[in-house]
């Protein structure tokens, strides 16, 4: 979701007249967009802003914006003056007349050259994030996004349609719905909607030839949803679907709402109406509390699901969050074995799904071109494929590679 209001803020900054600096250290303008979902991510933000502050006292640049979760949970301009301008986590777009307020006083030459600029539009990615709904009220106890973004607010399928075709102009070929949970989409909206709704929005749009959508709680996912995607060509069969625990007690101190027994029925729905489906997902270790024993209970449901992918976190604590009156008690040393055996294991199961491939066909859409004959591009199951081929491709058109290799992370093959 930043990467795509980030896409948007650039749309913005080039309508007043700005253009994309080579560096970071050449930038007349640094927009951060801040995420605060682990405490990582801000470590990062403050020392980046660090450095940035660094170079203002010296030169006098850059200009500094700063934008997204983080900003909305703590009071950025308190104690750094650096700080030109500060926005919260909702559309870029909602704050332009601040952004352009800040733009116009510091670069007044700009207002010439603002025309120009607005006739060439840029060269979008051919795969691009467009968020549907934002903010999420599941309040996991760990998680800080309730907080952080508030309520969910779903964009209109009508309004939505016309954002895939300023994408698609821009050279998108997929476009991937985004929200925290984004089979909440309208459920705030006035008719009641549901993600199919937006989904047919979409799928139908000249130029746009793949869909998908993430993030899915696995409490939505249900056989009427199932039913509706299988009668959307477009849409990929790949379903990012975080379990964070395999532990019941765990689970429900997470508040998720499921059971290990219930994730794994939802798995199985989805492996019988699409059996070619990939999964992947998200886990947490270390959160208050989690014994070896409710570790184990995560190890075996890795095993038994043998998602294609596995995104592992370590439990930090976030500020306001239930979990944060509970002690931090998994030592950290402790968090990193857990997380090491995740991984360890991962690696084996996306090797063997990844090698189960060889010697199938896939439907890859190039994304990118590695050197001459060398292209990458990814399966409908949204595996990173490296492939070569006899003849020049565009990025964004589909071709069907044969696979012979394969490693935990990515698939080799040729064109056919
Ligand atoms: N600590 C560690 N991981 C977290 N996530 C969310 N909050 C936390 C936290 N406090 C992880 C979850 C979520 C992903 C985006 O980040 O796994 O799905
Ligand atoms: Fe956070 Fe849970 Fe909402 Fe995901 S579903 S954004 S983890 S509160």
């Amino acid at each position: 979701m930043n990467m795509d209001d980030s896409v948007e803020l650039a749309r913005l900054l080039r309508g007043f007249g700005l253009s994309e600096a080579p560096a970071a250290d050449e930038a007349d303008l640094i927009h951060i967009n801040t995420c605060s979902v682990r405490k990582k991510a801000e470590e990062k933000f403050f020392s980046f802003l660090g450095i940035q502050s660094i170079r203002k006292r010296k030169t006098g640049a850059p200009v500094i914006g700063v934008g997204g979760c983080t900003a909305e949970l703590i009071d950025i301009a308190v104690g750094h003056p650096e700080v030109d301008y500060v926005i919260g986590s909702r559309r870029p777009a909602d704050y332009a007349d601040r952004i352009r307020a800040t733009v116009a006083a510091r670069f007044p030459e700009l207002t010439e050259i603002r025309e120009s600029f607005h006739a060439a539009p840029p060269e979008g990615p051919v795969s691009s994030f467009q968020t549907v709904i934002r903010g999420c009220t599941n309040f996991c106890t760990y998680c800080v996004v309730p907080r952080a973004r508030g309520a969910e607010a779903s964009v209109p399928p009508e309004v939505a349609a016309r954002e895939a075709e300023v994408r698609i102009a821009e050279g998108a070929r997929e476009i991937i719905l985004l929200g925290q949970d984004v089979l909440a989409y309208g459920e705030d909206l006035n008719p009641r909607l549901h993600l199919l709704d937006v989904l047919r929005a979409v799928h139908n749009l000249p130029g746009l030839r793949r869909l998908r959508f993430v993030t899915s709680h696995p409490r939505r996912i249900n056989e009427d949803f199932l039913r509706g995607l299988a009668e959307l060509p477009k849409v990929c069969e790949h379903f990012h679907i975080p379990f964070q625990s395999g532990d019941d007690e765990v689970l429900k101190q997470m508040n998720r709402g499921y059971t290990r027994a219930d994730y794994i029925d939802k798995i199985r729905l989805i492996r019988e109406y699409f059996p070619d489906a990939s999964i992947t997902a998200d886990v947490i270790v270390g959160f208050p509390g989690e014994t070896e024993a409710q570790f184990e209970n995560t190890v075996r449901l890795v095993e038994e699901i043998q998602p294609d992918q596995l995104y592992t976190f370590k439990y930090s604590t976030r500020p306001g969050t239930r979990a944060a009156e509970w002690e931090d008690d998994v030592p950290r040393a402790e968090k990193e074995a857990r997380l090491a055996r995740l991984i360890d294991l991962e690696n084996v199961i996306s090797r063997a799904a990844n090698r189960s491939l060889i010697g199938t066909e896939q439907e890859v859409m190039v994304n990118h071109r590695v050197n001459g004959a060398r292209f990458r591009g990814r399966t409908r199951s949204n595996k990173i494929t490296d492939f070569k081929s006899d003849r020049e491709l565009e990025l964004g058109e589909i071709v069907t590679v044969k696979i012979s290799g394969a490693t935990p992370h990515a698939l080799q093959g040729e064109r056919l």
